[in-house]
């Protein structure tokens, strides 16, 4: 368990959901697969910090950037800026070089290895911040958001997102006849919700504390893809819910967990009916 995690007695469960028990490498894959399938909030989101912004901004780091699927959508969006990928993991600022490099723009990303649970960098000013699913990692958002108050130029814009929930593959209504019980997927996430997973407070009132003048925007993402990248996700995705549900879930509901995760004709390979969801929510801070 992380320190985090310790201080406010639940695990960490960010975007990729329950990482803390991920490697990297999967960590970093599911992030990926979760930009392939769920990205459109990514084109909307900055094109919307576009609009807001006061100029185009020169200089963006994307806070907590993990395998760099933010800093991508940056640089595309902002292609005459300069954009730092900070995050605490070393592993996951190469994932994010390595991304960007094969995009061709190396040129124009820098990573920095920073922890911000001690401190905000000093040199790490920029006209504008975005911070996707890492602020609620963090120990002490509220003096993070302080710290970026502080570190934005003046009339910068912090983007923070969130997920709404953890992402889901099932339809609603499972088909007829399905052996998968109704209402899997909200029941296992409200008990990894009580676990900590993903858990953020409504950021408003905290980034209005730190400063800011703040709107917010619902991001309704459901993704479009082929059967074969939603099972991959799917699969990768309710494995890591199985096993931190283990003991924990209803029978019911681990026996069906164990007919997605297994080869039978109810498994997420051979299953025509899924539908990824992973809505989200974007605060746009502005510093005046
Ligand atoms: C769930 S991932 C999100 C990555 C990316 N922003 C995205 O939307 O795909 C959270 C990232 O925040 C980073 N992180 C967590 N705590 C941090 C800290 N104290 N300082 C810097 N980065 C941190 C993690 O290493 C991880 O890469």
């Amino acid at each position: 368990m992380t320190a985090h995690a310790q201080h406010h007695g639940h695990s960490h469960g960010g975007h990729g959901g329950g990482h803390a028990h991920a490697s990297g490498a999967e960590l970093a894959e599911t992030l990926d697969l979760d930009a392939r399938i769920l990205g459109s909030y990514l084109d909307e989101a900055t094109a919307w910090a576009g609009d807001l912004a006061v100029k185009a901004p020169a200089s963006i780091i994307d806070v907590g950037a993990g395998s760099g699927v933010g800093t991508l959508a940056l640089a595309r969006r902002f292609p005459d800026a300069h954009i730092t990928a900070l995050d605490k993991s070393a592993e996951m600022l190469d994932n994010a070089l390595k991304a960007t490099a094969e995009q061709g723009l190396d040129g124009r990303v820098a990573g920095l290895q920073a922890d911000l649970d001690e401190a905000w960098p000093a040199s790490a000013t920029a006209d504008l911040m975005w911070a996707s699913s890492s602020l609620h990692e963090l120990t002490d958002p509220e003096r993070a958001m302080a710290e970026m108050f502080e570190a934005l130029n003046p009339g910068g814009l912090l983007i923070v997102v969130e997920m709404d929930s953890l992402p889901s593959f099932l339809p609603e209504t499972p088909p007829e006849g399905s052996a998968v019980v109704p209402g899997l997927e909200s029941r296992l996430h409200a008990t990894l919700a009580s676990n900590g997973w993903n858990q953020y407070p409504e950021w408003t009132a905290g980034l209005e504390r730190a400063g800011f003048a703040v709107e917010r925007r619902h991001f309704p993402t459901t993704g479009s893809t082929t059967p074969e990248l939603a099972a991959r996700y799917g699969r990768i995705f309710l494995g890591r819910m199985g096993s931190a549900l283990a003991g924990t879930a209803a029978p019911a509901d681990l026996a069906s967990l164990e007919l997605l995760l297994g080869d039978g004709p109810e498994s997420l390979e051979r299953r025509s009916d899924l539908e990824v969801r992973g809505h989200r929510t974007g605060w746009a801070a502005r510093k005046a």
